[in-house]
């Protein structure tokens, strides 16, 4: 269990009186996006409210964040063309789409600084370890973080570990340069056959695809073939579905939609957003011969520091996580910042008790 916080006074149902029917806002009725412009409409799943809800209920809950909006609107005006191709939805950068990577979050510096907050919530469910895995470090020479984002894990583990040469892939250059000196980035489809030398690396770190890989057998099935005989595979995934114990979290609330939205996005995309439900990781361990395979779902007494900085990091850029997968069914960037809104409005409340699970799960090549 990760990552819990204090969400929202739920959002009005859908079905609720309201007081005369509003009209439709302008951003409502805007051609779809360029996320979408083009391409066939997505089949929605059951459920998902529509964007005009979060317009109205915004305007009921009496939000005077409208410039939530029209911040997010104007903050990224100046954007040059990137030089490294990037896609943009509304201004926000993307990597660009190819055949086999496809990835849903923003890879600007706004998500990227809500990336590296969210390292520290990791640490901090893990209890300060870096990794799950019984490794013998001292026997452990070459690292391997794949997707490793704005490589914080492996700036980490590095420094811990000086002897050992560690190498952080990703297919978005968002790594930092000033780095220890034992560690490299590359760029790297990891949905493609690997690069690197078989049997060569003692440990492989991948944490937080979820929503990037269509086919999860044959990525481990990578790791498992570059990984020496005896070296370990740990492999962390959350669910995009908030979830509540004690019913504080309702279906219509903007944080019970975002799993919908992000189901929906992920069954027009191929990927899953479900991974610990879909129980994937494990699956396609052992299908790629892993052994002594063990999981490890978080559930934690220190809860209430943990959902502090998940808030923090999900409040640092709660557009940037949604604006691609609400975009593809519609929605306008207005749309989406008033979603937001809702989302922080409810993260930020004491009356929800929510969390999404996290799994990681490790296995080892045998020797
Ligand atoms: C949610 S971030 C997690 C980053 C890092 N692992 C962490 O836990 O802080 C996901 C990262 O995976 C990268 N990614 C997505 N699809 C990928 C692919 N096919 N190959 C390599 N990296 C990918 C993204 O660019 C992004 O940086």
């Amino acid at each position: 269990m990760a990552g819990e916080t204090s969400p929202p006074p739920p959002a009005r149902d859908s079905k609720s009186p309201s007081s005369s029917p509003k009209p439709k806002s302008p951003a409502a009725e805007k051609s779809p996006s360029p996320a979408n412009a083009g391409s066939p409409q997505p089949t929605t799943i059951a459920g998902i409210l529509p964007a005009q809800h979060w317009v109205d209920a915004a305007e009921g809950q009496g939000f005077d964040d409208a410039d939530d909006a029209s911040a997010v609107v104007s903050s990224t005006a100046s954007l040059s063309a990137s030089i490294l191709e990037y896609r943009k939805i509304h201004g926000r950068t993307y990597h660009h789409d190819n055949d086999t990577a496809k990835y849903w979050g923003s890879n600007d510096s706004q998500q990227n600084e809500s990336m590296d907050i969210n390292h520290h919530v990791e640490t901090l469910l893990s209890d300060g370890k870096l990794f799950l895995a019984p490794l013998d470090t001292d026997k452990v020479h070459k690292v391997l973080d794949i997707g490793t984002g704005t490589g914080s894990w492996a700036i980490d583990f590095a420094d811990d570990h000086p002897n050992a040469e560690v190498v952080g892939t990703d297919m978005s250059p968002i790594q930092p340069t000033w780095i220890p000196p034992n560690l490299k980035f590359e760029i790297e489809d990891c949905t493609l056959e690997w690069t690197f030398a078989k049997n060569s690396v003692d440990y492989i770190h991948m944490r937080l695809l979820i929503g990037s890989i269509a086919d999860w057998d044959f990525v481990f099935k990578q790791a498992y073939e570059t990984l020496a005989p005896g070296g370990w595979f740990e492999s962390q995934e959350n669910n995009a579905v908030w979830e509540s114990d004690d019913d504080t979290l309702s279906e219509n609330s903007a944080l019970g939609q975002w799993g919908k939205l992000f189901a929906n996005f992920g069954n027009t995309i191929g990927r899953s957003f479900s991974i610990c439900d879909d129980g994937l990781q494990r699956k396609a361990m052992e299908a790629a011969g892993f052994v002594d395979i063990h999981e490890v779902e978080y559930k934690d007494t220190k809860l209430k520091e943990i959902g502090e900085y998940t808030q923090v990091a999900l409040e640092a850029d709660i557009e940037g996580y949604i604006l691609y997968p609400a975009t593809s069914l519609g929605w306008s960037r207005e749309e989406v910042a008033i979603f937001a809104a809702h989302i922080r409005r409810e993260i930020r409340s004491p009356d929800i008790h929510s969390y999404y699970r996290q799994k990681v799960v490790y296995g080892r090549k045998p020797s």
